[in-house]
């Protein structure tokens, strides 16, 4: 069914991701004139009349619904939903006048009580289902997610959301390598001699130690976000961008991705922040922060190097780093070129290798090259071919959330592709559980430990 003939039921939807993300994404729908018809259901524990949950609507869709606006808040309902409760999700699916598109908006241990809580219920027909990551806290609780999920729902109406494979940028890895020989030719062992996949965020805790605290940088950038674009940076290039031949491709990559020299303790570093500044802004020390443990150790940087058993990649490494309560915000795809073979004798590099820099947000593509400069002609000067790419219409999870509703799994994780994340980061959560790996601290506002070399 087209996203008109839908109603989108959001599980959670009293929470934090619906109100930040979720109806701004559904915003931006709107304000293309995609999702006008929709029927919007909120449901969550919280004792919310429909009234409050029209408010929220208004207040987060009112600017761009236009003239969609009234229709929207007439259809919507909110439905009092105990998440983990067979009946009352029966109920809350009864609700739906369409077939409905259950999105669980809801936290991960949450999710999984409620998939299990559905097996008890006979699923309308034309019912899907979209989860949030993280799906499962390791490899073997993803087997088992998947195992329930498989019996509830045949796996093209399960769609598992990661909103960065919405981010214009992310997906753009597709389309600069696929229709650009000169960055393809080089996109190898032999042209490139490393990859960096780094999301280094200002943000700190915001509040969202209930969640962050069990996850830490690891779980909640590298294990998911990070893999995936990895995924999509060094696959081989499917024959289309339909669903089974773009999961293959991020598959058959990922299947090849492990810890460098499977030395988890040597390929790992993990680090804490303690109490700082950011822009003038005094931070709190993460381990004093309201509903943080302390004895959980969780870290808020992370970083591991991975390396890809296939003949494109072998021996390249491929450094995955994501802290929070950075000083220096960056989020990019960087790979740097091997030297040339040989320069003319009289000629004197620029120092360094020149690198292809994919920027995430904002949107930016360098080229690096080194040319014979303004002033001595035998020495060569770094130059940047810059771009900007204009951000997208639609936000992350807009465009994602889009794909949903028009039944598209082509920008979603396949069940498979998740616990394969998980796989590939298993050694290091083991290594760092054992705390074989030393808890390093960082002030906030700076980059990192001290001791840590920083990243070119
Ligand atoms: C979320 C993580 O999935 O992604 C957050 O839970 C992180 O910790 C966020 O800040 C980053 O994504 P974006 O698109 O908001 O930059």
């Amino acid at each position: 069914p087209s996203s008109r003939d839908r109603s989108l039921i959001i599980l959670g939807a009293t929470g934090d991701l619906a109100e930040r993300l979720l109806l701004p994404g559904l915003a931006s729908l709107l304000a293309v004139g995609r999702c006008a018809k929709l029927e919007l259901i909120g449901a969550g524990g919280s004792d919310w009349s429909d009234e409050r949950w029209r408010d929220l609507l208004r207040a987060t869709l009112g600017e761009s619904a236009g003239d969609a606006l009234p229709g929207i808040l007439e259809r919507a309902r909110y439905v009092r939903t105990d998440a983990t409760d067979a009946d009352a999700l029966r109920a809350l699916l009864a609700a739906a006048t369409r077939d409905p598109l259950l999105y669980l908006a809801i936290p991960p241990s949450t999710a999984r009580a409620t998939v299990e809580a559905l097996a008890a219920v006979d699923l309308p027909d034309g019912t899907v289902l979209a989860l949030e990551k993280p799906f499962g806290v390791d490899r073997a609780s993803a087997a088992q997610l998947n195992a329930r999920l498989a019996e509830l729902l045949p796996e093209d109406r399960v769609f598992r959301i990661d909103h960065f494979l919405g981010k214009s940028t992310v997906a753009n890895l597709i389309g600069l390598r696929a229709a650009n020989r000169v960055i393809e030719a080089v996109w190898n062992r032999d042209g490139i001699d490393r990859i960096e996949i780094v999301y280094d965020e200002s943000l700190a805790l915001e509040g969202r130690a209930g969640y962050y605290d069990t996850a830490g940088a690891l779980v909640d950038m590298i294990q998911s976000h990070l893999l995936l674009v990895l995924a999509l940076a060094a696959m081989e290039l499917p024959s289309s961008l339909e669903a089974d031949d773009l999961h293959g491709a991020m598959m058959q990559v990922l299947r090849a991705t492990t810890v460098r020299d499977g030395d988890a303790e040597a390929a790992s570093r993990r680090a804490r922040y303690t109490a700082g500044a950011i822009d003038g802004e005094t931070v709190p020390d993460y381990a004093s922060e309201d509903g943080v443990d302390a004895s959980r150790s969780t870290e808020t940087l992370a970083e591991v190097v991975v390396e890809i058993g296939t003949p494109r990649w072998a021996g390249v490494p491929i450094v995955l780093r994501s802290g929070k309560a950075l000083g220096a915000p960056s989020t990019h795809v960087r790979a740097s070129m091997r030297p040339a073979p040989h320069l003319p004798h009289g000629l004197e590099p620029a120092g360094g290798a020149p690198a292809i820099t994919i920027a995430l947000s904002p949107e930016r593509l360098a080229i690096e090259l080194d040319i014979n400069g303004a002033g001595d002609p035998g020495e060569l000067d770094r130059v940047s071919l810059d771009a900007e790419f204009t951000a997208g219409e639609l936000t992350a999870y807009g465009e994602v959330l889009g794909d949903v509703l028009e039944g598209d799994a082509a920008f979603t994780v396949r069940g498979d592709v998740a616990e394969e994340c998980w796989r590939i980061v298993e050694p290091v959560l083991e290594a760092w559980r054992a705390d074989r790996v030393p808890l390093e601290e960082y002030p906030a506002g700076s980059s990192g430990p001290s001791s840590w070399a920083p990243l070119p």
